[in-house]
């Protein structure tokens, strides 16, 4: 089965060709991603506007050296999958149309993939893993913990009551005037700084359910960082490193309650998955281990390119639905909201 998938929900335009066997071993041929971060990033943070026009300009060409690459004609597709969402909505439109306009010429089935849904999947196609297996998803626009049980049958055991993770740290990066996208600066400020120094809340430390909130130790790096105009960078760095010891806090905590939880609906989890861009950060990254190594599970992390957003993680979504027969028609609407 040859798939090709299409994500324009944020600020990456993407298209990738991915071949599935009937036992599911999966194969990426092509996952071309074209970043916007250099468009975006002199406004501090994504323009929808922007994002939806360079999609426009972006989608074909991305699309065609996507199927160059595989070496494969439209005719040959088992079917094209488009992310509908959750996303901004201009971005969304021009994918899903993209994808509706080639399955109608070429004749092939549209799936319409939760693009939640395709950062779930993606372990099964990088790693072979079996249901049911635990996800944490954490980037710019999402934190959420997931029993993932069945293609289709997802659990949410946990969100964010506020800002998602990814969108705390690039709103502290602004607030330390650290440019767009704020996660890695942050860490890389973090490494010089005493974590120490400032004592922030580890919000929802100890709460019975598996929810994350933010925006409380936003407000108190802020509150922090007003009373120490002008900044020195020693200050940044030790702001930085603090921030970042109460979100790691917070995170363990929260992702030991979500495995709990996990346990006593599904049993031990084949695995703890992490993806999203936050997963980048290393410290992060081994407080994850840590939790994995507590509950007796492994931790997966599949490759930083298939953890953030491509094309790939979709087409592989739309293969695992087309192997169940599970296709939507041209009536598929564009979704900027779209719970798991
Ligand atoms: O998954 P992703 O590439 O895009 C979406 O948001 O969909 O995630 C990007 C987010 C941004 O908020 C970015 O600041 C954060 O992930 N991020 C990090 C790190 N690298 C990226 N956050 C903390 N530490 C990092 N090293
Ligand atoms: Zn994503």
């Amino acid at each position: 089965m040859l798939v090709l998938g299409i994500e324009t929900t944020c600020d990456e335009t993407a298209a990738a060709v991915i071949a599935r066997a009937p036992d599911g071993d999966g194969r990426i041929l092509s996952n071309i991603v074209r970043s916007q971060v250099e468009e975006h990033a002199r406004f501090g943070g994504v323009v929808p506007e922007i994002a939806a026009r360079a999609h426009v300009d972006l989608l074909d060409g991305i699309i065609d050296r996507a199927m160059k690459e595989a070496d494969i004609g439209f005719a040959e597709l088992s079917g094209v999958a488009a992310a509908a969402g959750p996303g901004l909505i201009g971005g969304v439109i021009v994918g899903l149309t993209t994808a509706k306009a080639i399955a109608m010429v070429h004749d092939t089935p549209l799936v319409a993939v939760n693009h939640l849904e395709a950062h779930a999947l993606t372990p099964r196609l990088t790693d072979h893993l079996e249901f049911p297996y635990c996800l944490f998803l954490a980037s710019g626009g999402h934190t959420q913990i997931v029993a993932v049980v069945g293609v289709g049958q997802y659990i949410r055991l946990g969100t964010t009551v506020d800002d998602a993770i990814g969108e705390a740290f690039d709103k502290v990066a602004k607030m330390l005037g650290l440019p767009y996208p704020g996660g890695p600066q942050v860490e890389r400020a973090a490494a010089d700084g005493d974590a120490a120094r400032f004592a922030f809340p580890r919000p929802m430390q100890g709460r019975p359910d598996a929810n994350f909130s933010l925006s409380g130790l936003k407000t108190a790096v802020r509150n922090e960082a007003s009373r120490l105009v002008p900044l020195e960078q020693q200050d940044i760095s030790d702001l930085c490193a603090s921030f970042q010891a109460a979100v790691l806090d917070s995170t363990a905590d929260r992702l030991s309650m979500g495995l709990k939880l996990f346990r006593e609906q599904f049993g031990v989890p084949q695995a703890l998955v992490a993806a999203g861009g936050v997963a980048a950060n290393q410290a992060i990254r081994s407080a994850l281990q840590h939790v994995a190594d507590a509950a007796g599970t492994r931790l997966i992390m599949p490759p930083p390119a298939l953890c953030t957003d491509n094309g790939a993680m979709i087409a592989w979504a739309g293969a695992e639905r087309l192997a169940l027969g599970l296709t939507d028609t041209m009536d598929a609407q564009p979704r900027a909201r779209w719970l798991l």
